[in-house]
């Protein structure tokens, strides 16, 4: 990846928290137009990375730059160049959709007929337009949501960083985010987008990284990371006893996932011995299929744990 093309360019980033380490030293380049997902699991270190890239949170080391603009040296520029959609709603319940969008504007250094025009192209990128001139105190949690993501945008930056934007919202206004985020990088947005929602991930992103314990442990498309990190194998369905066959199977290559009679073997080779070995016991095969890989077998290969999902 070219780097002068790099929106966001984050190198040894790292923060510790007294002893704790919540983020290492992440080294992460984002290229002009993409959209990458950032996953990990709970506590892995996503909001501390993010937050230091926006800078909200003070590193303990590295460097972060937004459109080469150095966000601790030069934050005026960088944070120009930046719009942050926080995991906790920053919006104030008393004041309405507009007047809320009209204080977002105000520092980010917008006035007068362009802040009027930017809150309403931001109401209508947010569907509220109709909604506008109600308290935030009337709105549903989906709606809150995008208010949140409208304040972000309002100022039109390069880089979008949304840190699980779709989390407890209804599934129209997660529609509703998803189509956005899409149409703000046609409008050459790029985005930065944290999530545990798989399908979201695997539709929209260009990119993942993956963090764990603090640490990025992986990064690259969809297809990279399945082709390096497993979750690739065959799915071989038997007749017989299955308890007998996949103790055979398992002798030979492991682990065997699956349950009953689905032996969910990895990717091995020589395969016939794996197969005689299940026969040997009496079992039948009846089918076997190969089993592309999906990033909830790279997440789980790599951090040990499932993406929530729900
Ligand atoms: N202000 C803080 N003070 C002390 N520890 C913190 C602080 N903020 C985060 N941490 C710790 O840093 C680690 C990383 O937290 P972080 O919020 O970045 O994780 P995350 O990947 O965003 O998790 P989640 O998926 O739950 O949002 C955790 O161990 C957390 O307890
Ligand atoms: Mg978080």
């Amino acid at each position: 990846m070219p780097a002068m093309a790099s929106v966001l360019a984050l190198a040894g980033l790292g923060k510790d928290y007294g002893d704790r380490r919540a983020v290492d030293a992440v080294d992460l380049e984002i290229a002009a137009g993409t959209i990458v997902g950032l996953l990990g699991p709970n506590g892995a270190g996503k909001t501390t990375t993010i937050s230091m890239a926006s800078g909200v949170v003070t590193p303990t080391r590295g460097t972060a730059l937004v459109d080469g603009h150095d966000v601790w040296r030069a934050p005026r520029l960088a944070k120009r160049a930046l719009g942050l959609v926080p995991q906790e709603l920053a919006l104030y319940d008393e004041l309405s959709a507009r007047q809320n969008l009209r204080y977002f504007g105000r520092i980010y250094g917008l006035a007068g007929a362009e802040l009027g025009a930017r809150i309403d192209w931001a109401l209508g990128v947010a569907g509220l337009a109709d909604r506008a001139d109600d308290p935030v105190s009337q709105f549903s949690g989906g709606m809150k949501r995008r208010l949140n993501l409208a304040a972000g945008v309002l100022h039109k930056p390069k880089l979008l960083i949304l840190d699980e934007p779709t989390v407890g919202v209804d599934p129209q206004s997660r529609n509703h985010i998803f189509e956005t985020v899409r149409s703000l990088r046609g409008e050459g947005m790029t985005v930065l987008y944290t999530s545990h929602y798989m399908e979201e991930v695997e539709a929209l992103c260009d990119r993942v990284a993956i963090m764990d314990h603090g640490k990025l442990v992986a990064a690259g498309t969809i297809d990279e990371l399945v082709t390096s990190h497993g979750g690739e194998g065959l799915d071989v369905e038997i007749s017989g006893d299955a308890p007998s066959a996949r103790a055979a199977a398992a002798a030979l290559a492991s682990p065997i996932g699956g349950d009953g009679a689905i032996l969910r073997l990895p990717e091995i080779q020589p395969l016939a011995p794996v197969l005689a070995a299940i026969e040997a016991t009496g079992a039948k095969i009846k089918s076997i299929s190969s089993r592309r890989g999906n990033l909830e077998g790279v997440f789980l290969a790599l951090t040990g744990k499932a993406l929530r999902d729900e």
